[in-house]
């Protein structure tokens, strides 16, 4: 069964990459079902989408998607789009903060400028009171992400903080070095296409690494987003909580736009803070595979969505 599944995660994280599947995908649109898992493809459609969650108690972190950029004028165009929803963000009093991808930024091309367009973001959003995510993307891209958040954070743009994977084996290490800088981070189990020389192949092996990164976190009184839909884990750690006597104030739980929605309302409702990912734009097409490749009911769901037209 688990060997079932990883084949299955494997096969379907392939097609992330893939030219032709994804030139086919953009032509059938939402057709594929993936409006269950993107806010809208404009960002008026994704920020109406934010005050209606905001509404239900749900705080938000907005992702205009996008990707492994190819070239300087592309990165740049996602820095512009960026700068202008943190403004459009605030302009509508929007509970919230953004989360965007590093190789969106052009990391794929050059460090530096990489480094340049996001702390140029930082700092919008540091006007703006607000914080700013750096997703982490697959394995060849850590240790350039870390670099530039703690470079980011060394000048003083404390604003930014990374997402830590339990399934990479390096990861216990990564988050000890960010708890002794207090960087706010955000902790999920991961999922890239990534060998098991550096990352845990089996799922029980994840769970448990993410339980120990979320305790020593947890433990440590350093502010954590802990990002996922395991309701096992969630109750675990509320349980951890409660007998540690740790507030509610010093962590998140975060779930996906359009993922386990009553469960988010209800751990709002409990008091917990909740923050959904939003995420919007035309390049849904590599974030809609991860999802798919997340649970195997969802390729059913995509094939219901097809047969449905
Ligand atoms: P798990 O996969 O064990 O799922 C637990 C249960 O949740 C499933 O049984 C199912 O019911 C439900 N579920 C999970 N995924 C689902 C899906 N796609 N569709 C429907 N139901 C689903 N990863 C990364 O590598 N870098 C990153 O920066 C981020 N950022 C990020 C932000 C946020 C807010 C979240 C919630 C997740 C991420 N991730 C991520 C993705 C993360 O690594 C992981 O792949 C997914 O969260 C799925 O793992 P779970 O922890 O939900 O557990």
């Amino acid at each position: 069964m688990e060997i079932g599944i990883r084949l299955f995660r494997s096969v379907i994280l392939g097609l992330a990459g893939n030219p032709a599947a994804a030139a086919l995908s953009r032509k059938y649109g939402m057709k594929l079902g993936a409006g269950r898992f993107v806010a809208g493809q404009t960002r008026d459609e994704a920020l109406n989408r934010a005050q209606e969650l905001n509404a239900q108690k749900l705080v938000v972190t907005m992702d205009h998607l996008g990707e492994g950029v190819r070239t300087d004028t592309e990165a740049d165009g996602y820095r512009t789009e960026y700068c202008a929803l943190i403004t459009a963000m605030k302009e509508r009093g929007i509970k919230g903060n953004v989360s965007l991808k590093p190789t969106q930024m052009g990391l794929a091309l050059h460090e530096e400028r990489t480094y340049a367009r996001i702390r140029s973001i930082a700092q919008t959003a540091a006007g703006c009171g607000m914080f700013v995510r750096l997703d982490m993307e697959d394995s060849p891209y850590t240790d350039r992400t870390l670099r530039i958040v703690a470079k980011l954070r060394a000048e003083g743009l404390t604003n930014v903080g990374p997402v830590i994977q339990a399934y990479l084996r390096r990861s216990d290490h990564d988050l000890k070095s960010l708890t002794s800088t207090r960087t706010n981070v955000r902790l999920v189990k991961g999922a890239y296409k990534e060998p098991a020389r550096i990352a845990y192949p089996k799922r029980q092996d994840v769970d448990s690494n993410f339980k120990r990164l979320i305790r020593s976190r947890l433990d440590s009184g350093v502010y954590t987003a802990i990002a996922t839909h395991d309701e096992k884990i969630i109750d675990w750690v509320k349980a951890y909580v409660k007998r540690r006597c740790i507030p509610n104030t010093a962590f998140e739980f975060q779930m996906l736009y359009g993922i386990r929605t009553p469960l988010q309302l209800s751990l709002a409702e409990q008091g917990y803070t909740v923050r959904s990912y939003v995420p919007y734009g035309t390049m849904w097409y590599p974030y809609f595979v991860r999802r798919l490749a997340e649970r195997p009911a969802n390729v059913g769901f995509v094939v219901r969505s097809l047969l449905k037209r």
